[in-house]
């Protein structure tokens, strides 16, 4: 009886650690962000610039962040899988993820006189 209940907890404790180890890195994607010069449009935390919109807790699925940044004929110029992989993309979207959400506009002062 005792094997079935770590045999359980064993597996439970490797379908989380695989899960974790797919999920990307937002260290790795704060260098994919600079190194690739997305930054340069979206922000240093990817907050929105003059040149591109705010990324930071986007909205957006991951998979459609990816397929965007790869397809993309707009504004933005595409970045083929080579110049970034979709793997890099993951680790950059964990990184725009974990940028901390933006204050609650009637927590501010100034915008309710
Ligand atoms: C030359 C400036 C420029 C660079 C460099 C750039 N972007 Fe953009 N990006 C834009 C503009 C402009 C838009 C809006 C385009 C549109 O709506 O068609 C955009 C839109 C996006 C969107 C869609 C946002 C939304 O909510 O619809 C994503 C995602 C994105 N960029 C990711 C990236 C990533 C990741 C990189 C780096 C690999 C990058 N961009 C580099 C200018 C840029």
């Amino acid at each position: 009886m005792n094997k079935i209940v770590l045999m359980a907890a064993l597996s439970a404790a490797l379908v989380g650690g695989a899960s974790a180890a797919l999920a990307g890195s937002p260290d790795k994607g704060k260098q994919t962000f600079m190194q690739k010069g997305c930054w340069q449009c979206h922000g240093l935390e990817g907050q929105g610039g003059s040149a591109g919109p705010r990324l930071a807790n986007t909205q957006l699925p991951e998979e459609a962040l990816i397929a965007f940044v790869h397809q993309t004929n707009g504004a933005m110029p595409p970045f083929s899988t080579k110049l970034v992989s979709d793997a890099e993309l993951s680790d950059v979207y964990a990184y725009l993820q974990s940028r901390p959400k933006p204050a609650d506009p009637k927590t501010i002062p100034l915008l309710s006189p």
